[in-house]
């Protein structure tokens, strides 16, 4: 049996737009956990980098940004333009500014009770020994649509085929670069969300995790 005092680490891998960030958060509240967007991290680097007009390729003027980062202050709405999105994948290609990530977002799984983090590279390189590793996709047509629908909803205006190029071409990114390229760990769970809705994919998750749980209790 596994010490009841071990922080339970659930690491929530998948590509932009799958649902990985509404199912973490709700995973977190179900199961007491502290939650982090590591996307939000490499988001709040980006905007440094837009805010001083700093050119996305600059390591050292990245590094000095990512340094700088303070987990307890990341502001989501502040974050989640498309804007910043982009430039948050381009700035992530840098192995000496996710080393720097990385490292904080270690430290925030490692206290106790444990945390839901959830990115591109959690169960793969910040979390290998987590508890549980899911990796959520969808496809990129369903990806595209969930992402027009939540523009529209927002009175926003948004082009179907212009949502489906960016998420191809941040997929591309994400998936290719030689550092820490978004795939699923050797042990994650498949979670194919394409023909599910929200309710679907957080059952079948708990259904994983509290199997997970049964196992690392020994029962
Ligand atoms: O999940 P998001 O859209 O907020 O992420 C923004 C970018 O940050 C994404 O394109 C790639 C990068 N990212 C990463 O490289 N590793 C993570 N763990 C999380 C995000």
């Amino acid at each position: 049996m596994s010490s009841a005092a071990a922080p339970l680490v659930i690491a929530i891998d998948g590509p932009a737009a799958s649902g990985k960030g509404t199912l973490a958060r709700r995973l977190a509240a179900r199961y007491g956990l502290r939650h982090l967007d590591t996307g939000l991290t490499y988001r709040a680097v980006a905007q440094r980098m837009l805010t001083y007009g700093l050119p996305l390729d600059n390591v050292s003027a990245a590094e000095t940004a990512a340094r700088q980062i303070d987990l307890a202050q990341l502001d989501r709405d502040a974050l989640s333009t498309h804007v910043i999105g982009e430039a948050a994948s381009k700035v992530a290609v840098m192995a000496s500014v996710r080393a720097i990530l990385v490292e904080a977002q270690r430290a925030f799984a490692q206290r106790l009770p444990g945390a839901v983090l959830d990115g591109r590279d959690i169960g793969t390189v910040v979390c290998p020994d987590a508890a549980v590793k899911l990796y959520v996709t969808a496809s990129a047509a369903v990806r595209a649509t969930r992402r027009l629908r939540e523009i529209l909803d927002r009175g926003g205006a948004a082009d179907y085929a212009a949502i489906l190029a960016d998420i191809e071409r941040r997929d591309a990114r994400d998936m290719g670069r030689a550092d820490s390229p978004l795939r699923p760990a050797d042990d994650a769970h498949l979670l194919d969300t394409s023909e599910m809705d929200i309710e679907t994919a957080f059952q079948t998750a708990t259904a994983i995790i509290d199997d997970a749980i049964a196992g690392r209790n020994g029962s």
